[in-house]
């Protein structure tokens, strides 16, 4: 069955809902006004005791010191904390807030027993709470507000949840959020309640630790002197403060930093203490039965880490790893990868080999938990690299074992369970990154991931049943903590999550971090939404002076441009904003939009400094200072970060970013090259220099961009059409050098508009940019006009021819959809004319995804099982005009999603121009198992580009209306932008501009 809607995508499926502000995504049960029946914690003054009992976890006793810390916090007044063994130990005259663990805490038992309250809906659940308001609880007891959790780290998170509700953010040491303060507290009797989490071990991994983080740790937690073995800051005072943030955000696992460092050796303190708060600790994909390798095989075992020469040592070396993580929890990593986080040195023979390791593995898990079902200690085996070559090669573990797939380390995910898969009982999850150290580059200097794709990878992650174990790569933790955040939350609750409402995720974390209205904090997800999307583009460590086109569609000034609004606006917030507010809105948004932006436009600046004095423009050099300021205000932000709050920070922003040449970090930021002019010498071709909009060249005199020869090159011409989206072009008038001039410039027509008609050139003002456009579209005649611009210096005339294409009156009034201009017709992939959807799939907007505007896809993606031959499937239409028979080459931008839906199942679409044949596009190549596809890699790889593009074309297509169809074949698949190319095209980072839409 199909129906039709017109017009922009239709937001059908789904209901907006409102989130409340203080728990984020979490209904609220907290409110600061006493109503008739809401339940006091604060009150008058005074505070409800905290009841606990002692047979209660440690690590619920711990967090309840936390909560009555976090009561005071807000209110300052501390509740007293009360282990009650008997009923006579009840502080009379109170309403007791009552803390328990189900079928642990004998208190808990006995408030259970005595109100027979329903606790069905957490008994036996990984994780789970409720809190409420219950009467006669205990002997003398009126009343009390019970939070009860179904395990240890459901009542934990109980606890966290409604402190976060009281006001204070899980980030109030590591991002220094302010909690507001308030005299009363209450909460509403029905209280809150959580069932388990979607994803069952959520958790980050510290990776790439320096320069930041181990530097920063080390001023902090230490003397001055790391650990005894391995001269690691990584201690039990760090990694407390870790634990604490990691489970106010409701997550429960960590694979703990290793490149310098070993966990449980560092500090004997630190994998009991893990395990005393309640985390569950596991290690990376390379270092298989909780240790730190090759650090502690180094230091502590004997020969090389080759298990067909050294097994016994090895095999020794993991039974000390089981034995030493037996009396916590803990996640099992199993497999084995070569030295060096490398692949086996044994090719050939490997999966036969590693099929042979994990054997042993499960061999000494089973002597070292001797009487414990194998099957119920947790295991993970991460397919990474060549490991996943082995899986699909046919090594295949204990159904009991999770599978971890992972991303390409680029936020793309290799592959998602297929049906087959979801049935294991060890299930599935996912390891992603925000922050990496490899191919094609490094990105570990400043936020670059948009929660909007997070979203998009690991929600598909959920509908295809990976829901296991979800890792993290987060690099020095800051400054990514919004997306880790987004991450922990979305594994927390993911039904709580869709595309249209997932900008509220930082519109409701703004409100909480920078206690602001709802319209201030929507703004402050604009700014989010942008830093993010333009560093996303192209992650900063990529960038180069001419990324950006200097002088195609005006891209490089756009971003610019671009660029500066966002500091504005984000200037604008922090000066409003109170003092004790400024760090932490520093930290999280300030910081990162100055940095970014100073770093974008410091390499667009050495692009235009460079082309400038190819050009013989003595502006070049103006350029050029500006690079080196801002090279230099690139350190001060650096410093800026490093000294506020009296050092708090210091070192948290060590990270080189600028100079890169190959994949690793530059040992020092090194400026892009810069070029000068003699500026007191005259360039050879005169005083004035006329470098008109969109080319290289420069006039009078050579340059090899102004014709094919070089030299002796004909006058410089431009044309504009009646649709162009850009409805101007701009000539360039520079100085050659010292001597300064007045200029005019006339036309041999009264149609054309010219900005200014004379100016004056000087050493204090070496350039002016003079815009010519058409006054009126309807004086000319239809098709081209031609015009000629003078420009007239002392001793020097350019003539300019400009072509004016009067397009307006061969279109037909009646349409309606995007016109050529510029010889191309673009168009932002979520502005369709109609949408149909077929077997309930329809294709909807992903918004905020993408380097542009937005991305399309089908929905919902549910298995993968769902998909369509060409022409079956839900499509899209997009209503163009074309003025001149053309073959139309389609280019569609599309979010370089890796191949994950299957072996089987290549990800791919159809288009339709017309009735025309239809053709399908797989776009997406298969790597080799294990290995990223053709195209992934290199500076200009898809992945560096953040884009795959797809060409199709059809020959002979008339002028005139023509309709473009886009077909679901797969799922999954994200088109942002549509670009027609009808023989104008010209390079771009991101394509031309949108067309214009009539
Ligand atoms: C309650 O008992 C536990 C376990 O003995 C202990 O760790 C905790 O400190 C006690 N709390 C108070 C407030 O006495």
């Amino acid at each position: 069955m199909a129906w039709t809607t017109t017009r922009l995508l239709p937001y059908l499926l789904f209901a907006a809902f409102v989130l409340k502000v203080q728990g984020l995504g979490q209904p609220t049960c907290v409110v600061f006004q006493p109503s008739d029946s809401s339940f006091p914690v604060v009150s008058n003054g005074n505070s409800a005791p905290i009841l606990l009992s002692s047979d209660d976890w440690p690590g619920v006793h711990r967090t309840a010191s936390d909560f009555a810390a976090d009561i005071e916090r807000v209110t300052g007044v501390m509740p007293q904390l009360v282990n009650i063994t008997s009923s006579d130990q009840v502080p009379n005259s109170s309403k007791p807030i009552i803390v328990g663990t189900l079928g642990r805490s004998s208190l808990i038992d006995q408030v259970v027993n005595a109100t027979k309250l329903n606790v069905s809906s957490i008994e036996g659940l990984w994780e789970a709470f409720l809190t409420t308001e219950v009467s006669n609880p205990l002997p003398g007891v009126e009343s009390a507000f019970v939070v009860i959790g179904s395990n240890k780290r459901g009542t934990i998170f109980g606890m966290y949840d409604l402190s976060e509700q009281f006001g204070v953010s899980p980030w109030y040491w590591w991002a220094d959020v302010p909690t507001t303060k308030h005299d009363e507290l209450f909460l509403t009797p029905s209280g809150c309640s959580h069932g388990p989490p979607t994803v069952q071990y959520r958790g980050i991994f510290l990776n790439d630790e320096q320069p930041t983080l181990q530097n920063w740790a080390m001023e902090k937690f230490t003397n001055g002197t790391g650990s005894f073995y391995f001269n690691s800051p990584f201690n039990h005072l760090f990694y407390g403060k870790l634990f604490e943030l990691l489970l106010r955000m409701k997550g429960n696992y960590i694979w703990p930093a290793m490149w310098g460092s070993a966990f449980a050796i560092d500090d004997t303190q630190n994998q009991p203490l893990a395990d005393y708060y309640g985390v569950v600790m596991g290690t990376s994909h390379q270092e298989p039965i909780m240790r730190s390798t090759p650090n502690e095989f180094n230091k502590f075992s004997t020969g090389p880490w080759n298990y067909h020469t050294n097994k016994d040592n090895i095999y020794k070396y993991w039974v000390e790893g089981a034995e030493r993580a037996k009396p916590y929890e803990s996640v099992f990593t199993i497999g084995m990868r070569g030295a060096g986080d490398l692949p086996l040195e044994q090719q050939g023979q490997n999966i036969a080999f590693l099929e042979g390791i994990m054997a042993d593995q499960k061999q000494l898990l089973t002597d070292v938990f001797n009487g414990t079902n194998i099957s119920t200690i947790p295991q993970v085996w991460v397919l990474y690299t060549e490991v996943e070559g082995y899986y699909i090669g046919g090594l295949r573990v204990d159904d009991y074992v999770t599978l971890l797939w992972p991303d390409d380390n680029w936020g793309n995910v290799h592959r998602y369970p297929t049906l087959d898969e979801r049935t294991r009982s060890g299930g599935a999850g996912v390891y992603y990154h925000v922050d990496f150290v490899g191919p094609p580059r490094n990105y570990k200097w400043i936020t670059s991931s948009q929660i909007p794709k997070i979203y998009e990878q690991m929600s598909l992650a959920v509908d295809r049943n990976a829901t296991r174990v979800w890792v993290l790569n987060v690099g020095d933790l800051k400054p990514y903590e919004r997306e880790t955040e987004f991450f922990l939350t979305l594994g927390w609750n993911s039904s709580r999550w869709n595309p249209d409402n997932v900008h509220s995720f930082v519109t409701s974390w703004a409100q909480r971090e920078f206690n602001i209205d709802s319209t201030s904090a929507e703004s402050i997800t604009e700014i989010v939404g942008n830093l993010t999307r333009f560093n996303a583009r192209r992650k900063p460590e990529l960038l180069n002076s001419t990324t950006y086109s200097l002088v195609n569609y005006r891209e490089a000034e756009s971003v610019i441009d671009a660029w500066d609004k966002l500091v504005d606006a984000s200037t604008a917030f922090y000066n409003k904003l109170p003092s004790e507010t400024q760090p932490s809105f520093f930290q999280l948004v300030h910081h990162p939009v100055l940095a970014s932006s100073n770093f974008g436009k410091l390499y667009i600046y050495a692009g235009m400094n460079n082309l400038r004095a190819s050009q013989a423009r003595l502006s070049a050099n103006a350029l050029g200072d500006q690079v080196e300021e801002l090279f230099e205000k690139d350190f001060d932000l650096e410093t800026q970060y490093h000294t506020m709050l009296d050092g708090k920070w210091d070192h948290m922003m060590d990270q080189t970013h600028l100079g890169y040449v190959y994949f690793q970090q530059p040992m020092t930021n090194v400026m892009p090259q810069i070029t000068k002019v003699q500026k007191r010498k005259e360039a050879l071709a005169g005083v004035m220099r006329i470098s008109p909009e969109g080319s290289f060249g420069a006039w009078p005199g050579d340059n090899k961009f102004q014709c094919s020869d070089g030299y002796n090159c004909p006058p410089p011409s431009m044309s504009l059409d009646a649709f162009d989206p850009i409805q101007d072009r701009y000539v360039d008038v520079g100085a050659g050098g010292p001597t300064p001039f007045d200029f005019t410039v006339s036309a041999n027509v009264t149609w054309l508009k010219i900005s200014d008609t004379s100016g004056s050139i000087s050493l204090d003002n070496t350039e002016k940019r003079i815009f010519v456009s058409v006054a009126d579209w309807s004086k000319l005649k239809t098709g081209p006009n031609a015009a000629l611009i003078k420009f007239t210096a002392k001793d020097s005339v350019v003539q300019l021819t400009f072509t004016a294409i009067n397009t307006r009156s061969t279109l037909p009034s009646t349409f309606k959809g995007f016109v050529e201009g510029g010889g191309l017709i673009s168009i932002e992939a979520a502005h369709t004319a109609r949408n149909t959807s077929v077997d309930g799939l329809l294709w909807h907007n992903l918004p905020g995804i993408g380097r542009t505007v937005s991305g399309i896809t089908p929905w919902p993606r549910g298995g993968s099982e769902v998909n369509f031959t060409a022409g079956t499937g839900p499509w899209v239409e997009y209503d163009l005009y074309n003025f001149n028979p053309t073959n139309m080459t389609v280019v569609t931008f599309i979010s370089p999603s890796l191949n994950a839906n299957g072996p089987d199942r290549p990800l791919a679409f159809a288009m339709q121009l017309d009735d025309k044949a239809i053709q399908s596009s797989y776009y997406m190549p298969f790597g080799d198992p294990g290995a990223e596809p053709a195209g992934w890699d290199g500076p200009d790889g898809f992945v560096a580009n953040s884009i795959v593009t797809a060409n199709l074309t059809w020959s002979g297509v008339s002028a005139g209306k023509h309709t473009l169809k886009l077909f679901m074949i797969e799922p999954a698949v994200i088109v942002q932008k549509i670009v027609i190319d009808t023989g104008g095209m010209k390079s771009s980072y991101l394509g031309p501009p949108e067309s214009m839409l009539v």
